[in-house]
């Protein structure tokens, strides 16, 4: 089944949530229709909050609040999964999540389980590893920036099923997007990090992020690539039906041939399992 996957690269303002809806909007102004698009980690309110307090300002609960309703808006206008970072509140905790729109208005969320560097001092870790989502662009599982390199995040949603990883980021470090190609060829399926661009400096500290965004195919084939340095929408017409095949020849398969007797089972995540 072929489907249009993208994603969308941009400069995020901080704390500037309507600026962020409105450069997205800019950016896909020329598009009539896409199956999935992603976009960055905490894409609309920046990165580098200087405190829990600043969070705090900006956190919305799942599924209500300016962040939710974006999304749901735009995958309704393009029959699209939308899946977006954003800073969760939940309880009186905070997250880094990211959630998953469905042009039925269905709503997913992931909060990040492996915290990068000052976001410990920010969030609370989620404590559920991502699952699998069935969806018309595919079955999708999120994961979210530095969890690429915990191999066992995007290996326990391919068992669970998964043909597409959606990968938020806000990276920092050169190297995710090269590593990104053993994730999707030791799994067999498509991802997608969408990074942003721009540049934070708050709190006397300067971060700057990579861009280089890209789509890669199920053989570690780059499928879309972005430059470290615009904002764009770039996209990948893909055949879904290649991340099932698992079977790489008639004596080994990615997922059942591995030696669990010797190297144990990562946790199968996969409340939709297929
Ligand atoms: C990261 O996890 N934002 C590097």
């Amino acid at each position: 089944m072929m489907k249009l996957l993208g994603f969308g690269q941009f400069k995020v303002a901080f704390g500037e949530r309507e600026t962020n809806f409105a450069c997205v909007e800019t950016l896909l102004q020329d598009f009539a229709k896409i199956d999935l698009l992603v976009l960055p980690e905490l894409c609309f309110t920046g990165y580098d909050f200087r405190d829990q307090g600043e969070v705090a300002d900006l956190a919305e609960p799942m599924g209500t609040g300016p962040t939710s309703d974006f999304l749901m808006r735009l995958a309704a206008r393009f029959s699209a999964v939308v899946i977006a970072g954003y800073p969760e509140r939940s309880g009186d905790r905070f997250y880094n999540s990211c959630m998953m729109a469905l042009p039925t208005g269905e709503i997913h969320n992931y909060k990040k389980t492996h915290l990068f560097s000052r976001e410990n001092d920010l969030f609370s870790p989620g404590d559920a590893a991502p699952t699998v989502v069935e969806t018309p662009a595919g079955r999708i599982g999120m994961m979210i920036c530095f969890d690429w390199i915990f191999p066992e995040v995007a290996r326990s949603l391919a068992i669970a099923g998964a043909q597409i990883l959606a990968h938020p980021s806000n990276l920092v470090l050169p190297y995710c997007q090269r590593a990104m190609y053993a994730r999707s060829v030791e799994n067999h399926l498509y991802t997608i990090t969408a990074n942003r661009i721009g540049t934070e400096d708050r709190a006397g500290r300067s971060l700057t992020f990579t861009g280089a965004s890209q789509i890669l195919g199920p053989e570690g084939d780059t499928l879309a690539a972005a430059p470290s340095d615009s904002e764009v929408v770039l996209t990948a017409l893909v055949d879904l039906e290649q991340a099932d095949a698992k079977q790489i020849n008639s004596y080994n398969h990615l997922i059942n041939s591995r030696r669990n007797d010797l190297f144990g089972n990562p946790a199968t995540a996969g409340e939709d399992k297929p």
